[in-house]
């Protein structure tokens, strides 16, 4: 089959790597695509906000499989505009993409459905008073964030109750976020490991559950500076056995699932506090984690494009399967992530991370061709690096190898991605 995957991202790379690895798959190609998904497929230009470009792009393409990996055009409605042409696609239609699209609607959902999650309340612009009045009932950390896509900055978690009004006059106001913050969410801070779990959904199942992941999102080394996208991942997660995974389907996939208005097909990624009191919803996301993706995919032994094309026809029956070893991904980002990252530094010694080995595979996220045939960054997150090893330590120290092979002037990452301190903790 032709494989086409929707994105520009590291998680679309490593998506795009395992596509091309399946028996299944003839030819990957990506759109819009990056320099390092060239090695596996050819990348076409495209306008991913427009859904009715990506259909007629999966049309010219022929595509027998469409995989949509950013939640912008499933929001958009970009497996709508598939589907209405009859091309096999992996996402949500955008009625079950409003899980993302909305954080309100999202925790109006799981309220409904008795889904454990963090109390909470939504507010419109004009609201500010009782907005303002609802954090003084919470009892110290205050969660605020924007109830529309804000490229995951648009969470505020503080222990000041000063910032957190001033966070929520800025949303409601339409200053820091415009339309995606004019409804804020504002929610009871939680505390405990997080764990990131990607379910692939078919519409009719309770969903299979792929291995969980664990996600660094503060830029600095020891959890510290601002939320990013993610500086790192690793998985499997030894704080999360099987009983935790039994639980989180049972108790919060199968009820969210159920309770949605209309089928939700793709994966779906829960992102969950392990709480002295149990797991509980942070949010749910419709599409895989990245940096989840790039440290969860290449621990896969089953294959990806038969999974995706049987959750998109409804009938998920191959078993998933996973190997024994361990992966860790680390993230290297640009001068000035998650702020203002710089762009157009060339970046060395990719060929020498290459060849540490099979184990390490190294997913472009903003990067581009110069003129000169150079590999520059050209996003905050340039690269996620990723290794695989029969130990979360050994993983760790073939991608961290693999890092110190790679630079570029003001690239940093964190040194800590899966340190034992983090692997070893437990609710
Ligand atoms: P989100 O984009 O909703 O995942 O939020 C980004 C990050 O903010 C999460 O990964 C958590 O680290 C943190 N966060 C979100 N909601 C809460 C909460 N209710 N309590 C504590 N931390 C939270
Ligand atoms: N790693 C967090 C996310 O994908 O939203």
């Amino acid at each position: 089959m032709r494989a086409l995957v929707v994105g520009t991202g590291a998680r679309e790379h490593a998506l795009a790597w395992a596509l091309a690895r399946s028996p299944e798959v003839e030819e990957v190609l990506a759109a819009p695509g990056n320099p390092g998904i060239e090695a596996v497929g050819r990348c076409i230009e495209v306008d991913v906000s427009n859904p009715a470009a990506i259909a007629s792009l999966a049309d010219d393409l022929d595509a027998d499989l469409t995989v949509v990996g950013p939640e912008a055009p499933l929001v958009a409605g970009a497996v709508d505009a598939l589907e209405a042409r009859g091309r096999a696609a992996f996402g949500p239609r955008a009625e079950a993409a409003k899980l993302e699209g909305s954080k309100s609607w999202m925790k109006h959902v799981l309220t409904g459905a008795g889904v454990p999650t963090a109390r909470y309340a939504a507010f419109r612009a004009g609201e500010e008073e009782r907005a303002l009045a609802f954090l003084d009932t919470l009892p110290g950390l205050y969660v605020v964030k924007t109830d529309g896509l804000a490229a995951g900055k648009g969470v505020v978690v503080t222990e000041s109750l000063p910032d957190a009004r001033d966070t929520v006059r800025s949303y409601l106001s339409g200053a820091a976020f415009g339309d995606a913050g004019r409804t804020c969410v504002i929610e009871e801070g939680l505390t405990g490991p997080e764990l990131s779990l990607l379910v692939l959904c078919d519409g009719s199942t309770d969903g299979v559950p792929l291995a969980p992941a664990q996600d660094f999102k503060r830029v600095g080394d020891g959890d510290t500076g601002p939320n990013t996208g993610g500086m790192g991942a690793y998985s499997p997660v030894p704080a999360a056995d099987g009983a935790i995974v039994d639980e989180v389907m049972a108790k919060i996939i199968g009820p969210t699932l159920h309770a949605l208005p209309v089928p939700y097909r793709g994966v779906l990624y829960a992102g969950l506090m392990l709480t002295p009191d149990g797991p509980k919803v942070i949010e749910y996301n419709v599409r895989f984690g990245d940096p989840e993706c790039q440290a969860v995919i290449p621990r896969l032994r089953s294959d990806l494009a038969t999974h995706a094309v049987e959750a998109a026809s409804r009938r998920l029956t191959t078993p998933v399967e996973f190997g024994d070893d361990a992966c860790v991904t680390v993230v290297m980002a640009a001068e000035g992530y998650p702020t203002n990252p710089r762009t157009g530094d060339a970046i060395d010694g990719l060929d020498a991370a290459a060849a540490l080995g099979d184990d390490v595979l190294v997913f472009h996220a903003g990067t581009n061709r110069a003129p000169d045939g150079r590999i520059v960054t050209a996003g905050g997150r340039v690269l996620a690096v990723s290794a695989a090893g029969p130990s979360i330590g050994q993983a760790r120290t073939r991608a961290y190898d693999a890092v110190g092979a790679i630079s570029w002037p003001g690239a940093h990452y964190r040194r800590d991605i899966a340190a034992p301190h983090y692997v070893e903790r437990r609710a």
